[in-house]
């Protein structure tokens, strides 16, 4: 039968910023919703794959595509061919660095697009020419998706954290998502497990909440941009960039 895969893509030129984070977490959070997820690993470095290793059997599944092992023009193919047929959410973890062209080949594969930002000085102006490079790409302007930022690493009322929020408030994009600075996130890629999976601490708690808004937001996004695992090549080119209120800001 076939299935609606909604792909999201997590991403940012900068190395380091918490695309697998994000990307592992995110995969997890969905997965302990029920909702079939997958995972695709564009980084050559392949660490949602060494995640995935770690993950134990009896939590939900979260099957990953290695993408990076393969050229991109047989990439849209290993879609059709690898992911299995129920899958509703692709997540895919974004290489850091990649040319015009790879960008390219990524955004074509996104439905929806997520960049974590870390706030430090050369982190805040590295990621807003990433995000100038990719609004102005030629994929995306030739069909504009859903953009949303993720403050990753925030440490409340540091001077980082204000001058991510005032550099944040100046973008034409909404701020989606912000997750603490915290060892919970180290800890989970050893135990192959997503931050909502470790019940057993309080800031697990206060951090789950921050995945269940992610997830309303995403969830929120054009439907009508969905798209059938058996039809990736044919979605429509008119999606509107949607925008959203900065509501996770008050949750810091
Ligand atoms: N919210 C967080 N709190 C604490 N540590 C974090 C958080 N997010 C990411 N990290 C840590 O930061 C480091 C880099 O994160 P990650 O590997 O997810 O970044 P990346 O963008 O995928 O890197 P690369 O560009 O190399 O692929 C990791 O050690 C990770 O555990
Ligand atoms: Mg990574």
């Amino acid at each position: 039968m076939e299935q609606q895969a909604r792909r999201i893509l997590v991403v940012n030129g900068k190395g380091g910023c918490g695309k697998t984070t994000i990307a592992t977490n995110l995969a997890v959070a969905y997965a302990s919703n029920g909702t079939p997820v997958a995972l695709a690993d564009h980084d050559p470095q392949a660490s949602s794959t060494y995640w995935s290793e770690q993950r134990p059997a009896d939590l939900p599944a979260v099957p990953v595509i290695r993408a990076h092992e393969l050229s991109s023009m047989y990439q849209t193919q290993v879609f059709h061919n690898r992911i299995p047929p129920d899958t509703q959410r692709i997540i895919i973890d974004g290489q850091s660095n990649a040319r015009y062209t790879d960008l390219g080949v990524m955004l074509k594969q996104a439905d929806i697009i997520l960049i974590p930002v870390l706030p430090s000085s050369i982190d805040i102006r590295t990621s807003g020419n990433f995000i100038t490079k990719l609004l102005t790409h030629q994929s995306f302007r030739a069909d504009p998706r859903p953009v949303g930022v993720i403050a990753n690493r925030i440490q409340p009322n540091s001077p980082t954290h204000n001058k991510l929020m005032h550099f944040l408030g100046c973008l034409d994009i909404p701020t989606v998502a912000t997750f603490r600075d915290s060892p919970m996130y180290s800890e989970a890629v050893e135990l192959g497990q997503g931050v909502v999976e470790m019940k057993e601490a309080r800031s697990a708690r206060r951090e789950a909440a921050s995945w269940h808004q992610l997830l309303l937001w995403l969830e929120e996004q054009a439907p009508s941009t969905r798209v059938t695992v058996q039809s990736i090549r044919q979605r429509p080119a008119a999606a509107k960039l949607h925008r959203t209120q900065r509501s996770q800001q008050d949750a810091v």
